[in-house]
C-alpha cells in the first residue's frame, strides 16, 4: 500500500531552515521562517520565559494528564489580553491547542462540524491557512488582500462579503498579516466589522502576532470591533511569537457565541476533536505563560520584552525603508507595515539568485522575516538587493 502513496513536496517555509543551515557561508542571511531575533541574530528565551520556568521547576507537584482543553488557567489567563478587560466572559470559551496552527485546525474542523462548507480568505496568505482548509475538506474562496498602491484592500472583502451564502466562514488575521505585513487600519476594521455582520458569515480571527504590531492593546482592535459586532465568532490564538516559546507550541482556541449551549458544545467537539488528533496539548510553554500572567512583576516584565523587540523591529523597518528605491522596489511601505514580514516584488530567479549568489535564505513568495535583518547584516541584504534588482 505504502508504495501507491505519491511523492510531497517539502513545506517551503520549513525546508528553508534545514537549507539554510546547510550553507556554509558564514555570511549567509536567514529571512525565512518567522522567529524573532536580536540585533545580534539571536532568538533568545524571554526572561519572564526563564523566571517563570524557574517557578514551574520548584512548584510543579506532578505532570499527570490534564485533559484535551489543557490547561484551562492558562486559557482563561489570556482572555482579557486578546478579548479586551471589559469582554462578557459568559460569552468566551477556550481550549488550549499545540500552536497557533493548532488554534487554526481546531477552528477550522469545529466549523466544519457546525456546517461550515467554504473559507472566504484574502491572499496571498499564510501558506498552512490554505493546507488546513484543504485537510479538513473545506472550499476555499480567496479575495486579493492588498491594492495596486500596497494598502489593504478593503473592496476586495467587501465584495468577496456579497458573495458569501449561509455556511461561509471568513478568516482574517487579527494583526500583523502573514505575509504582507500589510495591515488593515482601525477605521477599516471598524467597517468590516458591519461588514461581516451584514453578510452573516462565521468570522474566524487568527491573531498569532499580537504584540508585535503596535502593542497588545493595539493590535487586538480588528478582533474587539468585529467580536462586538456579531453574534458568534471562532478565534485562534498563538504565543508562540510574543512570548517566543516556538518549539513549545503554545496556542489556544476560542469560541464566542451569547448561546449557553452552543458555547459548551463548540468546546465538546473541540475536546473530541483534539482527543483523536494529540489527545492533549503539551503542557510546559503553556504553564510558564500562565506563571508570568498571575504574576504582575513578570507580567510588566513580558511587556517590556515584547516593547523592546517592537523597537528593534521600528529600526530595521526604518533602515529598509530608508534604502527608498532599490531597481523598480519601492521600499518606502516596508516602513510602516506591521509585525515580522513583509513581501518584496522579486521572481523566482531573483529570489534563487539572492540565494546562490548571496546566500540570502526567504520564502518563494518574495516574503523576509524583517528580523532576520541584524545589525551587521542589514547593509549586506540592501546590497544584494541592489545587485540582483537594481
Ligand atoms: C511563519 O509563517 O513563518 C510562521 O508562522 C511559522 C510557521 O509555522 O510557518
Amino acid at each position: 500500500m505504502l508504495a501507491t502513496l505519491s511523492p510531497q513536496p517539502a513545506d517551503a517555509l520549513l525546508a528553508l531552515i534545514k537549507l539554510h543551515n546547510a550553507d556554509p557561508r558564514p555570511t549567509k542571511i536567514d529571512l525565512g521562517v518567522g522567529v524573532y531575533r536580536t540585533g545580534a541574530g539571536d532568538t533568545p528565551v524571554f526572561g519572564a520565559i526563564k523566571a517563570a520556568e524557574r517557578v514551574l521547576l520548584e512548584t510543579q507537584s506532578s505532570k499527570a494528564y490534564l485533559g484535551p482543553e489543557g490547561d484551562m488557567g492558562f486559557v482563561h489567563a489570556l482572555i482579557p489580553y486578546v478579548f479586551g478587560a471589559d469582554f462578557d466572559r459568559s460569552r468566551v470559551e477556550g481550549m488550549q491547542a499545540p500552536g497557533g496552527t493548532g488554534g487554526v485546525r481546531l477552528a477550522v474542523e469545529v466549523a466544519a462540524r457546525a456546517g461550515a462548507k467554504r473559507i472566504i480568505m484574502g491572499t496571498p496568505s499564510w501558506p498552512n491557512h490554505a493546507q488546513i482548509v484543504a485537510a479538513v475538506g473545506l472550499e476555499l474562496k480567496t479575495f486579493k488582500h492588498t491594492t495596486a498602491e500596497g494598502t489593504a484592500d478593503l473592496e476586495a472583502l467587501r465584495a468577496a462579503l456579497a458573495d458569501a451564502a449561509p455556511g461561509d466562514v471568513v478568516l482574517l488575521h487579527g494583526c500583523c498579516h502573514n505575509p504582507t505585513g500589510v495591515d488593515y487600519t482601525n477605521a477599516q476594521w471598524d467597517q468590516i466589522a458591519s461588514m461581516v455582520q451584514g453578510a452573516g458569515v462565521l468570522p474566524l480571527l487568527d491573531l498569532a502576532y499580537q504584540g508585535l504590531g503596535e502593542g497588545m492593546e493595539a493590535d487586538a482592535y480588528g478582533l474587539r470591533k468585529v467580536l462586538a459586532a456579531v453574534p458568534e465568532a471562532l478565534v485562534a490564538y498563538s504565543c508562540d511569537k510574543n512570548f517566543g516559546l516556538y518549539r513549545d507550541r503554545v496556542g489556544a482556541f476560542y469560541a464566542v457565541t451569547g448561546d449557553a449551549d452552543a458555547l459548551a458544545n463548540a468546546m465538546a467537539n473541540g475536546a473530541t476533536l483534539a482527543r483523536a488528533s494529540w489527545s492533549m496539548p503539551p503542557d510546559h510553554g503553556a504553564a510558564a505563560v500562565r506563571i508570568i500572567l498571575g504574576d504582575a512583576a513578570l507580567t510588566a516584565q513580558w511587556i517590556e520584552e515584547l516593547a523592546q523587540m517592537r523597537g528593534r523591529m521600528a529600526e530595521v523597518r526604518g533602515r529598509l525603508a530608508a534604502a527608498q528605491q532599490i531597481g523598480p522596489i519601492n521600499m518606502a511601505p516596508l516602513g510602516h507595515q506591521k509585525g515580522l514580514f513583509s513581501m518584496l516584488p522579486l521572481s523566482g530567479e531573483q529570489i534563487m539568485a539572492l540565494r546562490e549568489r548571496h546566500g540570502v535564505y526567504m520564502a518563494g513568495s518574495g516574503r523576509i522575516n524583517i528580523a532576520g535583518l541584524t545589525t551587521d547584516n542589514l547593509e549586506t541584504f540592501i546590497e544584494a538587493l541592489r545587485d540582483i534588482a537594481g
